[in-house]
């Protein structure tokens, strides 16, 4: 039986407007630093051994163009490169070495059912060195996608990625493929699109400072702070330059597969405070639902006009 799958979340590849602007927030506000540099890109890590978080590829418009999963070994990578290709997926090529600007190691690309763009690679290269500083942080704890044919996609990364399904509410299904309780989600949407990208610090007076460091900035706390029911993980969401929107998060439950039993949407809905079990954040507020969808980043706008962000709502709500 062919037994290969995705064993973590790595990285995320972000295309953006202006290279400058983001290499200043990523790094002066968001708390990464900057490993290595390519033509028109730049990778940054955490202070975890991770190679890189993020790589930011200028290109005039804001898109995701990767998100990059672990898989164990070159025969696991292979086995899901195989098992992509029979599922009848678009994919770029077979898998091959990855540059060393990028932490080197061996993968391939493809896109998901709905056209969203993934990797898988195993062997990337890890720092020997890693930071204390709780206000920064240390590894990608989850990615978020928008989709329009949820069920679909469920099937996809179970079936063929080997992603277990940890829980389900009425808008989220949530997807693990290690010990933490999701390393992604899929949002019910109207189309494929990036909801939110998360990075873990290591603890809530981290994240408290984390958050400060952004105020500061002039970056608000747009959602939160707050712990979520699925996940319970304690949370704090922003907006960045381009629109995308970016997590603080901490305290993610830690699932044992022999004890976990499955919530479904039945049982998230006898939570009493939802989506905040403190009670303290109440909903994302409409800048930030439209964040979430996608719309903000993909509209191309700078998100920090209140004006062009109201017209984006009137648009979307019109
Ligand atoms: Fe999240």
């Amino acid at each position: 039986m062919n037994s290969a799958r995705v064993i973590g979340v790595r990285s995320v590849e972000l295309g953006v407007r202006d290279l400058n602007q983001s290499s200043t927030f990523y790094k002066d506000v968001w708390g990464l630093e900057e490993v290595a540099t390519e033509s028109n890109a730049l990778y940054l890590r955490g202070t975890g051994r991770d190679h890189h978080l993020l790589a930011l590829r200028e290109q005039g418009k804001a898109s995701l163009l990767a998100v990059d999963f672990e898989a164990a070994d070159r025969d696991a990578v292979n086995q899901l490169h195989a098992k992509a290709k029979g599922y009848g997926v678009t994919i770029f090529g077979d898998p091959a070495p990855r540059p060393a600007f990028e932490g080197g190691g061996y993968g391939f690309k493809f896109h998901t059912p709905d056209g969203l763009p993934i990797r898988i690679t195993c062997g990337i290269g890890q720092h020997q060195d890693t930071t204390i500083d709780r206000s920064r942080p240390t590894k990608i704890a989850h990615v978020v996608l928008n989709s329009g044919t949820t069920e679909a996609q469920i099937r996809f990364f179970v079936d063929v990625l080997g992603f277990k399904l940890t829980d389900s509410t009425h808008l989220m299904e949530f997807l693990r493929c290690s010990s933490d309780h999701h390393s992604m989600a899929l949002f019910r949407n109207n189309g494929p699109s990036l909801n939110h990208i998360a990075y873990e610090v290591p603890d809530i007076d981290g994240l408290m400072r984390g958050s400060g460091r952004l105020k500061r900035n002039g970056f608000n706390v747009e959602w939160g702070i707050g712990r979520h029911g699925p996940g319970n993980n304690v949370f704090s969401y922003f907006i960045e330059p381009n629109g995308f929107v970016t997590e603080y998060t901490t305290e993610v439950e830690q699932i044992d597969d022999a004890s976990h039993i499955y919530g479904d949407a039945a049982f998230w809905d006898r939570l009493p405070q939802k989506p905040d079990r403190w009670g303290m954040a109440g909903l994302p507020s409409n800048r930030m639902q439209l964040a979430m969808s996608g719309a903000l980043y993909q509209s191309n706008a700078e998100p920090n006009s209140n004006e062009r962000c109201e017209d984006i709502i009137g648009r979307k709500l019109g």
